[in-house]
């Protein structure tokens, strides 16, 4: 059901506070094709009732010849901001990035950051945002997660359906995403909650079952059969079962890029009012499916890039997968068990 934009600016305005906006401060709202006019709308009126001083830049779409959909998360190249160097001064001179267009992983956004800027991503309907607004509660429960991973060299994963996975860890920086900016140079995603790292490179090794349910994204579907990965030194290096996996083959080969099969982030879900069941009641060009990405218990893993994380592989093809029913361990501790968080 929709929501009223009164609600949707309150939501808007607990974001902006959580993510500490003062009066005086710059926003800048990066809107493209795909913004949700709602979501705009009632991010203005929220960004000038806290005082702020409020830009808008709008800018064209790139890629969308090369993407095999409409999804926003699917593609992972260039972004409007490649070479665009009045854009980028124009978010580097502002406090606060509202992203509302999808700006991704890129040379560009890390160079913002690294300015101080803030970016926040929202691009979810918006009563999934009302939903999921985030909470003070939500980043204590994704940083206590973060600190687990943090401290652990091997995460390992297994499923009463075949799972059976080992990641040793260390070699990159753990991501907390508790869907607010708090402080200079943050990244974040409103709506999310979860930690995730990557393992060490060439590390990952064993067996990944995607069971019946799981969710495939951005294929925004729940598999009807088994998929198993077998995954050596780093790489899925066979996808196997019946037309669930020749479907995730096809479209992976699309890219003609061997980088694609690499193991990348692996975390866990923490945000208890995302569900696994949300993505099947809505069309899959009205969302990114952040409800799977972050459903309590789940473990979720990825194939593609690890440069988001300060690694050097760079692909344009990325699959997020997460799985129900896993127990996760943290150098022999479980953190979640059957699908459970402990
Ligand atoms: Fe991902």
């Amino acid at each position: 059901m929709p929501i009223s934009d009164h609600q949707l600016i309150s939501a808007w305005k607990q974001v902006l506070t959580l993510s500490k906006l003062e009066h005086g401060q710059t926003v800048t709202i990066l809107t493209g094709a795909s913004t949700h006019p709602q979501t705009l709308a009632c991010a203005l009126v929220a960004t000038q009732d806290m005082g702020a001083i409020v830009n808008r830049l709008d800018l064209p779409p790139a890629n969308g010849e090369k993407a095999h959909s409409r999804d926003s998360l699917a593609y992972l190249g260039t972004t409007p901001l490649t070479g665009n160097t009045a854009a980028i001064a124009m978010l580097k001179a502002s406090d606060l990035v509202l992203d509302l267009m999808t700006l991704l992983f890129s040379a560009e956004q890390h160079d913002i950051l690294a300015s101080g800027t803030k970016i926040l991503l929202a691009v979810e309907p918006p009563e999934v945002l009302a939903r999921l607004v985030p909470t003070e509660a939500d980043r204590a429960r994704v940083l206590a997660g973060a600190a687990k991973i943090a401290a652990a060299r091997e995460m390992h994963i297994v499923s009463a359906s075949g799972t059976d996975l080992r990641c040793p860890m260390g070699e990159f920086p753990v991501i907390s995403e508790y869907g607010f900016v708090d402080e200079p140079g943050r990244w974040d995603h409103w709506p999310s909650g979860f930690a995730l790292t990557f393992p060490n490179e060439g590390g990952a090794h064993g067996t990944i079952v995607i069971d019946k349910g799981d969710i495939l994204l951005p294929q925004k579907r729940y598999c009807s059969d088994r998929i198993v990965l077998t995954i050596e030194r780093g790489y899925a290096t066979r996808i196997e079962g019946g037309i669930d996996a020749e479907l995730l083959s096809d479209y992976m080969a699309g890219f003609n890029d061997p980088e694609a099969f690499a193991i990348s982030h692996i975390g866990w879900g923490l945000q208890p009012r995302a569900r696994w069941s949300t993505l099947g009641l809505y069309d899959r060009e009205a969302t990114i499916g952040m409800d799977a990405r972050a459903f309590e218990g789940n473990f979720l893993f990825s194939l593609g890039p690890n440069n988001e994380a300060g690694g050097s592989r760079t692909t344009t093809c990325h699959i997020d997968i997460p799985l129900r029913k896993c127990t996760v361990s943290l150098d022999g501790r479980d953190v979640v068990r059957e699908g459970k968080v402990l």
